[in-house]
This record gives C-alpha cells, structure tokens and sequence, in this order.
C-alpha cells in the first residue's frame, strides 16, 4: 500500500513552479529531489551542507517547527539567506504542510 501523501509546490531557479506529490513522512528535500529538481543535498539529508537551502512560503513557515541549533548553523554559513530560510532536510512532511512552498535558493 502507497504512503500517505501531500502536496509540495517548489519553485525552481527559474522561477517554474512544480506541483509535487510527496510520501508523509519524507522530508521536503527527499520529496524535491525524487522528483528530479536540481537540489544537491550534497550531505544526504544530515543537515551539514546547507545545499537543500530553500525558502519557505510565509503562510507555511508559523507551522514548521522551529530551527534546531545545527540546522541554525549550518544557515549562518549558508549564502543568500533571508528570514524564510530553511533546510528542507530538515522539515518533514506532514498532513499540516500539505501543499507547502518552497523555492530553492541559489546555487554557489
Ligand atoms: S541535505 Fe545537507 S543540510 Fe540538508
């Protein structure tokens, strides 16, 4: 049997927004990345290379848990940062985010 899902909306470094059906429980990150947008995610997820950076859609950001302290460091190091910015490694996908979006910040 298929997992629960949810929708994700991410929009690319294009500004192309895709509509994706995500596994609850995945991480955002993982849920981007299946679907085969360009998010490096160079350290798999453990939040120790801030390349998942993604900003978070204001409307979705009250209902994400607040930034454990090795994802607020990994952000300090990271570029282009704005009050949005999250590690989507680090959120998980739940009923509550259904239909949360994110863009991919920058590459460097
Ligand atoms: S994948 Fe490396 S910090 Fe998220």
């Amino acid at each position: 049997m298929a997992g629960k899902t949810a929708k994700v909306i991410a929009v690319d470094r294009e500004g192309q927004e895709h509509e994706i059906e995500g596994t609850i429980g995945w991480s955002v990150m993982e849920v981007v990345r299946e679907a085969g947008l360009p998010i490096e995610a160079a350290c798999g997820g453990c939040c120790a290379c801030a390349t998942c950076h993604v900003y978070v859609d204001e409307a979705f950001l009250a209902k994400l848990d607040e930034p454990d302290p090795d994802e607020n460091m990994m952000l300090d190091e990271a570029f282009e940062v704005q009050d949005n910015s999250r590690l989507s490694c680090q959120i998980k996908l739940s009923e509550e985010l259904d239909g949360i979006r994110v863009t991919l910040a920058p590459e460097f």
